[in-house]
């Protein structure tokens, strides 16, 4: 009943969604990812739908259950990621990149399993930086004339406030948000911090749902008519 009494701040709007971790290969068994629970993007996927947006979510690999009437996009990789999110973006309004992306992955992914050989010699992993899925879409004439509103996240475990701004700037985004205090991941609760060109504002501390309903409407007030 509380979803369904929603102001529908993003009626006619399209939203997209990055969330949860990205998982990068290293051999058909094994490879790296992120900690990341997803809840968060998740969440915003609903309160964006409960608002009357159209929401697509580019959901890494987790096990969290879909929002209704959310459109869901599963990827694995970065790279991934990447195609499954610009494919999305020229149609909408408004990208959120709640991922968890991996920033590096290995060289190059064997075809086979990697084998102990016995000798006790342990392998050497080269790694290569992944796209910025963010940065990338940020970077693009729509973003760029506020056409596509962006918001990132980011992930910090000291010098939040510092952090935040500097990344705001570096990815050329009007709002960034952070996690205040402890690191959130896969709790229920949340607090953010919201950096935007005016300077820094905190939330008040609630359940995650509750946060992705403040952001929505704090995204929705940011939008041009
Ligand atoms: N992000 C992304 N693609 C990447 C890395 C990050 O889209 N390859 C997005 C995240 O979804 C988040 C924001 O960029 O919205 C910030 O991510 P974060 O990891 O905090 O920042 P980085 O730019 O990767 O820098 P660092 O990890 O070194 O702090
Ligand atoms: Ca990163």
């Amino acid at each position: 009943l509380v979803a369904f009494f929603q102001p529908k701040v993003l009626a006619g709007r399209k939203v997209v969604i990055t969330a949860g971790p990205t998982f990068e290969a290293l051999d058909p068994i094994r490879g790296i990812t992120n900690h990341s629970s997803g809840k968060m993007g998740f969440a915003i996927a609903r309160a964006a739908r409960e608002a009357g947006a159209e929401v697509a979510l580019i959901a890494g690999p987790v096990s969290v259950a879909t929002p209704r009437g959310v459109r869901r996009i599963d990827v694995k990789s970065a790279r991934d990621m990447l195609a499954a999110t610009q494919a999305e973006v020229p149609a909408a309004d408004i990208f959120i990149a709640a991922a968890a992306v991996a920033d590096w992955r290995p060289v190059a992914e064997a075809d086979q399993k990697i084998k102990k050989d016995g000798s006790g010699e342990v392998p050497v992993l080269r790694f290569t930086e992944n796209p910025d899925i963010l940065a990338t879409v940020a970077q693009g004439e729509r973003a760029k004339s506020r056409a596509l509103f962006c918001v990132g996240f980011a992930a910090e475990s000291h010098d939040l406030v510092k952090h935040a701004k500097a990344k705001r700037e570096r990815k050329g985004i009007p709002l960034l948000v952070g996690n205040i205090g402890p690191l959130t991941f896969g709790q229920d609760d949340n607090q953010m911090l919201l950096v935007d060109e005016k300077g820094v504002q905190e939330l008040p501390r609630a359940p995650k749902i509750e946060c992705a309903r403040q952001l929505v409407g704090e995204i929705a007030r940011r939008l041009p008519r």
